[in-house]
């Protein structure tokens, strides 16, 4: 085997963002402490230990304030108060005590591109004249048409439908419209007011009081839209809202300048951030920036991450690309290359509350865009042992890579997307805004199992669950897991603990050739890791196995399989 150059994805620091594997908690689906059937902040606390014990660095928690959850908390009323149903403040502080007593950082959700319709500054809005400053806070536009009834331009919801919906004046009459890029009840914020920026260096700073160690940034990419709103051409809209990447929109298939999207990318964003950046740096102990940014190439993306703009943000690229070897390491090299450019950590992904767990979508065959989600009559094949067979070794893969990870809860049980969800039970907004063709998010996001027996598999002792949980989670429950030497959490514990013992994050890759072309091979830290995507076995090569995706039996590197090897 020959080895072609290194690559460090560190940058320069010691951050502990550069390096850190960091685990997405769904509040609503992870552990339920007053038993109503929707997670809660005091269920994440009774459950952080487990987490410890996992061996993940820190912990991003989707949204928990305050909001009517039209769209599962990212429609936010309050951005400074905790919804009832997750708890309160004092239960907040009472969970990031608890987890910085176990070692664990805790970044939160922030979600500034816009705010719910039940926010008092949209109530404002609407209450006020056309052309007001409390207007002026969100995008108002006037109807285009002899009477004002069509949408001021052709932008189109990520959600399904227009991105414009028309408000009744107090008298009765039809009013302006205004812009939603998600659903109605979630209205675009105009970041070209500097009201706006305040208000959101005071949320900033209201969190940054409490003590969290930074902010996962939602929808960063959509913050400012270009200059005049034009409309999109006709193309684009058809890439945006049709193409398999860009199904739900979130990806704006970005690949020249300048976008080619006017709501998706701009320039202007960086600003935001750079402003951002500094209110961080006002604080003690290292707080972070990470950026929902479906923007691509990954060169464009670096961008983001620029030394004065955010620390980190998601690599969707990576999540999207393919289970081909050519397109992986094709991936992984563009990745540090770029991030390593501007000195920043590249991050790594696989599964999020967004997208199909990556235990089913390894294992599908057909067209299954992003955000479309899976359902009982989604016109794909599904293999559930090879799906789960392949996540384990794209984790195995991904969690050798330098730079940071982020899992999304229940990955490290295995657990699949949920697709016979009834329909009366589905909750997106997806499935309502597209009268059922697209099925949405809500597979990702049913309620976890801490234990194979009990009412909602440990989830809460009432058994009531916001989704329903599948049988099959008795076979997935954490605790009888933890009994089974080859279970995925035993895959995931072993891959943790071995990542930091040898300081994975910290180091640099060296490709490695002469494996064939479905293969992905690099060292890193001393350990040689060997993915075999190919359809037939491979030698295994020489050395000491310290951890391998599946059972080895023999000399041979099966298909679909990923081992750790030292020497
Ligand atoms: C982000 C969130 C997604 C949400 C959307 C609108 O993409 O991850 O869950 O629906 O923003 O806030």
């Amino acid at each position: 085997m020959a080895s072609t150059g290194t690559t460090s994805t560190t940058g320069g620091g010691h951050e502990w963002w550069r390096t850190a594997v960091i685990y997405q908690v769904y509040p609503r689906s992870f552990a339920d402490a007053n038993g109503d059937g929707v997670g809660d902040l005091p269920g994440i606390t009774a459950h952080l230990p487990e987490l410890q014990n996992l061996g993940v660095d820190a912990v991003w928690l989707s949204p928990f304030m305050t909001s009517p959850q039209r769209d599962a908390g990212y429609d936010v009323a309050d951005y400074c108060d905790v919804d009832p149903l997750f708890g309160t403040l004092d239960d907040f502080d009472r969970m990031l005590e608890a987890a910085h007593g176990l070692g664990l950082r805790v970044i939160i959700d922030l979600v500034p591109n816009h705010t719910s319709s039940d926010h008092v500054w949209f109530k404002d809005a609407l209450a006020s004249s056309d052309g007001s400053p409390e207007r002026g806070h969100y995008w108002f536009r006037d109807g285009k048409g002899e009477n004002g009834d069509e949408p001021p331009n052709n932008w189109e919801s990520v959600f399904g439908g227009p991105a414009w919906t028309r408000v009744t004046n107090p008298d009765g009459t039809p009013g302006q419209w205004y812009l939603h890029l998600f659903d109605t009840s979630q209205p675009d914020l105009n970041w070209t007011d500097p009201w706006v920026w305040e208000q959101f260096r005071g949320i900033l700073r209201f969190w940054l009081d409490r003590g969290v160690d930074g902010f996962r940034i939602d929808v960063a990419h959509g913050m400012v839209k270009a200059d005049g709103l034009p409309d999109a051409t006709p193309d684009e809209a058809a890439g945006s809202m049709g193409g398999a990447g860009g199904a739900l929109a979130l990806e704006p298939e970005i690949s020249d300048e300048p976008p080619s999207l006017p709501y998706w990318g701009q320039e202007g964003g960086h600003e935001i951030f750079r402003d951002w950046h500094k209110v961080l740096a006002e604080y003690d102990g290292d707080r972070a920036l990470c950026g929902e940014a479906w923007v691509d190439p990954p060169a464009k993306l670096a961008r983001y991450v620029r030394p004065d703009e955010m620390q980190q943000t998601f690599n969707f690229s990576y999540l999207e690309t393919p289970w081909q070897a050519p397109a992986l390491r094709t991936v992984i090299a563009d990745s540090l290359a770029a991030f390593n450019g501007v000195g920043a950590p590249s991050t790594w992904v696989l599964s999020n509350h967004d997208v199909v767990r990556h235990a089913t979508r390894l294992g599908v065959s057909g067209d299954n865009p992003q955000g479309h989600g899976l359902g009982p009559k989604s016109n794909v094949t599904v293999d559930a042992v090879t799906g789960l067979r392949r996540a384990r070794a794209a984790t195995t893969v991904m969690l050798a890579l330098p730079g940071s990870a982020y899992l999304f809860q229940g990955e490290e049980l295995g657990l699949p997307e949920v697709i016979d969800l009834p329909d009366s039970a589905r909750q997106d907004p997806t499935w309502f805004r597209t009268d059922g063709e697209r099925y949405g998010r809500d597979g990702c996001r049913v309620p976890i199992p801490w234990t194979a027996a009990g009412p909602s598999f440990g989830f809460n002792d009432t058994g009531a669950s916001w989704l329903p949980q599948p049988a099959i989670w008795a076979l997935l429950a954490r605790d009888a897991e933890e009994l089974d030497p080859d279970s995925t959490l035993a895959l995931y514990k072993l891959l943790l603990a071995e990542r930091e013992g040898r300081g994975l994050g910290a180091g640099e890759l060296e490709w490695l050739k002469g494996f064939g072309d479905d293969v992905v091979a690099f060292r890193n830290g001393g350990v040689t890791v060997v993915a075999n995507l190919g359809e037939a076995s491979i030698a295994l090569p020489d050395g000491e196995v310290v951890v391998s995706s599946e059972p080895l039996t023999g000399t041979d590197l099966p298909t679909d399989t990923a081992v750790w090897l030292l020497g």
